[in-house]
């Protein structure tokens, strides 16, 4: 069997937006999460898919919640991404959202988001996928934060 080194070196070669992932918590408070593991799954009807990490702090409210939000980063938003994937457990002080059409928080300045509720999910190793169909989802202009090799990077073109 493939060791851990192995499977990161060749699946961190595998390029990345980043996206923070937004839900509300059995308490009613906020909660995010940085999330690369993000598609598009089928377009009727409109679903994607995230994979969250059982040992993640998020998944015992994401498991519960019948909505999340995923909120594509821009290019100048990585401080957004260290904060949701950090130690600080305010990961929403002074960050800017809105209330999306589902309640659920909207970071400002993304470079697009989708509100979902969730169909179903599945466990998949150390990792649940969450199953989400699309009900609101907006756009803006602007060039996407990547991640690659452990790293982030931005487009050049
Ligand atoms: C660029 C990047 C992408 C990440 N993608 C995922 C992901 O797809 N799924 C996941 O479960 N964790 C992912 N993480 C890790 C989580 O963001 C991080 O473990 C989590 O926020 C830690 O939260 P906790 O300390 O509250 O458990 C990613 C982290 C970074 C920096």
């Amino acid at each position: 069997m493939i060791d851990h080194d192995a499977f990161r070196a060749v699946l961190g070669r595998f390029t990345t937006g980043v996206t923070v992932v937004t839900a509300i918590g059995p308490d009613g408070q906020d909660q995010g999460m940085t999330v690369s593991a993000f598609c598009s799954l089928s377009l009727t009807p409109p679903l994607v898919l995230i994979c969250i990490d059982h040992t993640a702090s998020m998944y015992g409210s994401l498991k519960l919640a019948s909505h999340f939000v995923v909120n594509i980063l821009c290019e100048d938003q990585e401080a957004l991404a260290r904060r949701f994937s950090g130690t600080d457990p305010n990961r929403f002080d002074g960050v800017g959202y809105t209330r999306g059409q589902t309640g659920l928080a909207v970071l400002d300045d993304v470079l697009g988001f989708v509100e979902c509720r969730v169909t179903t999910t599945q466990e998949g190793g150390d990792h649940d996928v969450f199953f989400g169909e699309v009900e609101f989802a907006g756009a803006s202009d602007g060039k996407p934060l990547l991640y690659y090799r452990g790293g982030y990077a931005q487009l050049e073109r």
